[in-house]
């Protein structure tokens, strides 16, 4: 079976389809975005359909630089997560290695167990501790919302742990992610064409035929390696490829003051763009999730009364501009 396939199946099929992480598609295009506002359906991939099959709980996985072996049954465990990499973090507080079942599914099965994060959701390693509980509260009161209206799961999912989780579960992970030392995981990359993107889960997978599609005016981030992404390891690599120039024009927006442009990134996110205090680093984070963000400063959806200064900045951005400005943010090393 294609991988793709294969990955896609297992999502549709079992453990995960009962979570909802993978809940029935939606086709991009048959997505409606908010009137009036440009919000493209591209930066909020769902997976097509697939079969169902059966996940193997007999068959040990394995991924580079690992002693650790996981069947795809345990690699799918939200509530025992996979650990491919012990000796990369400090022990996890239950909440993150195991949640609280039914609904709080553990932190560390999204944003990994060292909290770098996937593309799709969020990297919360090195974040200020009191900006995760802000954000988690955010999220709770609805005060923060994707820019997309439609079906995006990954925030519906991160909407239920919200809701359900208890105050003193939110700040002994907030604890912990917050200690932790970032990496960067995706290579910005400037490209007219791309290898033919198919949607899943929250991102993209590269087509297995090795066919190429023009990227056009997009940001598109996709595993290098689509089976270690699906078995959750930490040090899987990403790409995003952009429009040629972003890198240029993202740097210049990012530092460069000008009469129309007074404030840029750097001024408030610290000159490596590392962040400052609860202003949140954006340096080498995921190009993607950075452009969602903008979209959802732009749309008026991150509406708590400390997303204010980035809505300010938000409405004076173009989408090539926010592409732009993702690009270069998430070329930086963190
Ligand atoms: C099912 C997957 C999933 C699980 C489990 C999960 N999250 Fe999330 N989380 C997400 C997604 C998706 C986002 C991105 C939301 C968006 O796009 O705005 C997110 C975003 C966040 C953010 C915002 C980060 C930022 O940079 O602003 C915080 C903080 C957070 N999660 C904390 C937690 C904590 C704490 C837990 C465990 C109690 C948890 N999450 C469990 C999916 C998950
Ligand atoms: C005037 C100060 C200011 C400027 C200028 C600014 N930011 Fe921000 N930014 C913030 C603050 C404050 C937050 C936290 C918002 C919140 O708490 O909801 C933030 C949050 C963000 C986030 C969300 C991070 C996360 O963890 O979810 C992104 C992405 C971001 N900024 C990108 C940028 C980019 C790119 C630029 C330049 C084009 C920029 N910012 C310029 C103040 C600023």
């Amino acid at each position: 079976m294609h991988p793709i396939t294969r990955i896609a199946a297992v999502c549709i099929g079992a453990a995960l389809s009962r979570s909802a992480l993978c809940a029935q598609a939606t086709p991009a295009a048959a997505r409606t975005p908010r009137a009036g506002l440009d919000v493209p359906s591209w930066a909020f991939p769902l997976p097509a359909p697939a079969p169902a099959a059966a996940l193997d709980s007999v068959t040990l996985l394995h991924v580079p630089r690992s002693s650790q072996a996981f069947t795809a049954v345990q690699v799918r465990n939200q509530f025992a997560i996979p650990d491919w990499h012990p000796d990369t973090h400090p022990a996890m507080p239950p909440i993150v290695a195991h949640g609280r079942k039914p609904t709080v599914i553990a932190c560390g099965f999204c944003h990994l167990p060292n909290g770098v994060g996937r593309p799709e959701n969020a990297t919360l390693a090195g974040l200020p501790a009191a900006y995760i509980v802000q954000q988690v509260a955010d999220i709770k009161s609805r005060a923060r919302q994707s820019a997309w209206e439609g079906p995006f799961r990954p925030m519906e999912l991160m909407r239920a742990i919200a809701d359900s989780s208890t105050d003193a579960d939110i700040a002994a992970a907030a604890r912990y992610f917050s200690r932790i030392r970032p990496h960067q995981r995706a290579r910005v990359v400037e490209a007219r064409d791309i290898p033919r993107p198919i949607p899943a889960l929250g991102l993209y997978f590269p087509a297995e035929s090795g066919s190429v599609e023009p990227l056009g005016q997009r940001l598109i981030e996709m595993p290098v390696e689509p089976e270690r992404h699906e078995m959750r390891d930490a040090e899987v690599e990403y790409v995003a490829y952009v429009p040629p120039g972003s890198i240029a024009r993202g740097r210049a927006l990012a530092i460069t003051v000008t009469r129309t442009a007074p404030k840029p990134c750097a001024s408030c996110h610290g000159p490596q763009l590392r962040g400052v205090g609860l202003v949140p680093p954006i340096a080498g984070r995921s190009p993607s999730y950075i452009l969602r963000q903008l979209l959802a400063f732009k749309t008026g959806r991150r509406a708590a009364p400390a997303s204010a200064p980035m809505r300010d900045v938000a409405a004076t951005l173009s989408l090539d501009d926010m592409i732009a400005a993702a690009a270069y943010a998430g070329s930086r090393k963190p």
